[in-house]
């Protein structure tokens, strides 16, 4: 079992650079937690000082009740997945993956007994005699996987594992992943800077930027209310869009204005805000939260000129003019818009977003 906790942790580079800043984190045994956020947010860091590969220059890191700050990395029962997972590349598959196991020395029959045993389940059983420049990049993957799975350590750190396969190849493998968290009943800390992965693995996501954590819960918990314009923009396919504008006060409703448009607030979230007349706000309107309607209500319809139409498979996208900024919406196939057109369209008022224009949080959600 393995829980780890950090403390106030910190992490100062020699240089001088701040990588990673007052992490409060506690990720629960056996839990998959995903570290997301853009390149240079600290991910790798962090996962760093838990497999003891980076110092702790603050704070306390502990695994269950024990200060790990000292303890070496090979005293610490953590595999881990590499964002660059080199292999041997004179040692056959088999070796590759047996090679950790007999470093530790583990007797002949456990060795092939735990090689066979993660090549089944990661289906690469009639690669075992290959050398790694005969195999394609997702088997090399699977190999790199191989090799940590069969320590059966007590915390399974993967940093970018499925970031060099190919689109296909890699919704395939996280289904793997996610079942190998399952088969495993490990602790699992996962790093991407892929919104779409986090969402489909994690129990929790830590969201970070600049070394500091923006927001950390459940994958719904995070898309559907963010606690600030970074998250709400981080996660989500097209991104979210935003429009600034101000609060209007209108006879007990709260009203957002900006140009023409005018969106009455739900009771519900004028009751959040306050007194907030004239508020300087952003409005925040995820592609999807949008619908085509016959009869659009007043204060809940967005108009504007279609600027463009993606058809993308299942749905289209629809680049729309309103009030001097471009929305990027996403709309069912039957959508009877086309370019040129001026469009009226539904707003889904349970689903939108409002922001503080200066700190950028949530007037929603804190
Ligand atoms: N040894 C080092 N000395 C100084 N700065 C470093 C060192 N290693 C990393 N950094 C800096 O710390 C910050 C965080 O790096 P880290 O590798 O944790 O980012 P990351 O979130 O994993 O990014 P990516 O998605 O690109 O892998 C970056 O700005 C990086 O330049
Ligand atoms: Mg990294």
């Amino acid at each position: 079992m393995a829980r780890i906790k950090f403390e106030a942790v910190g992490k100062q580079y020699p240089n001088g650079f701040t990588a990673l800043e007052n992490l409060n984190l506690e990720i629960a045994d056996k839990e998959f937690l995903v570290l997301l956020g853009p390149s240079g947010c600290g991910k790798s860091t962090t996962l760093n000082m838990i497999a003891g590969l980076e110092d702790v220059t603050d704070g306390n890191l502990l695994f269950d009740d024990a200060v790990m700050n000292t303890v070496p990395s090979h005293k610490r029962d953590v595999a881990m997945v590499f964002q660059s997972y080199a292999l041997y590349p004179h040692k056959s598959v088999y070796e590759n993956i047996a090679f950790g196991l007999r470093m530790r020395k583990y007797p002949k029959d456990e060795i092939d007994r735990r090689v066979r045993d993660a090549a089944r389940r990661l289906e690469i059983v009639p690669l075992l005699d290959r050398r790694p420049d005969q195999l394609s990049g997702g088997q090399r993957q699977r190999v790199a996987l191989g090799r940590a799975m069969v320590r059966q350590p007590q915390v399974f750190l993967m940093d970018e594992p499925l970031s060099n396969l190919d689109a296909a190849l890699r919704i395939s493998m996280r289904a793997e992943i996610k079942q190998l968290h399952q088969a495993m009943q490990t602790t699992f800390v996962y790093v991407t800077h892929d919104q779409a992965e986090a969402l489909t693995l994690a129990d929790r996501i830590v969201v970070m930027k600049g070394g500091v954590v923006q927001q950390i819960g459940v994958p719904d918990e995070i898309y559907e209310r963010p606690r600030n314009m970074f998250v709400a923009s981080f996660l989500g396919n097209p991104p979210i869009n935003y429009l600034e504008g101000h609060l209007r006060g209108q006879g007990g409703a709260m009203v957002f204005e900006r140009g023409d448009l005018r969106v009455t607030l739900p009771a519900d979230i004028t009751a959040k805000l306050g007194a907030a007349d004239g508020r300087e706000v952003v409005l925040g309107l995820r592609a999807e939260d949008v619908v085509e309607s016959a009869a659009p209500e007043p204060g809940a319809s967005l108009s504007g000129r279609v600027l463009s139409v993606l058809p993308v498979g299942s749905d289209q996208f629809l680049e729309m003019e309103v009030e001097g900024r471009k929305l990027f919406l996403r709309l069912g196939k039957e959508c009877r818009y086309r370019e040129g057109d001026n469009a009226t369209l539904a707003i889904n008022l349970n689903r939108i977003h409002l922001f503080d224009q200066q700190s950028t949080q949530s007037l929603l959600w804190s």
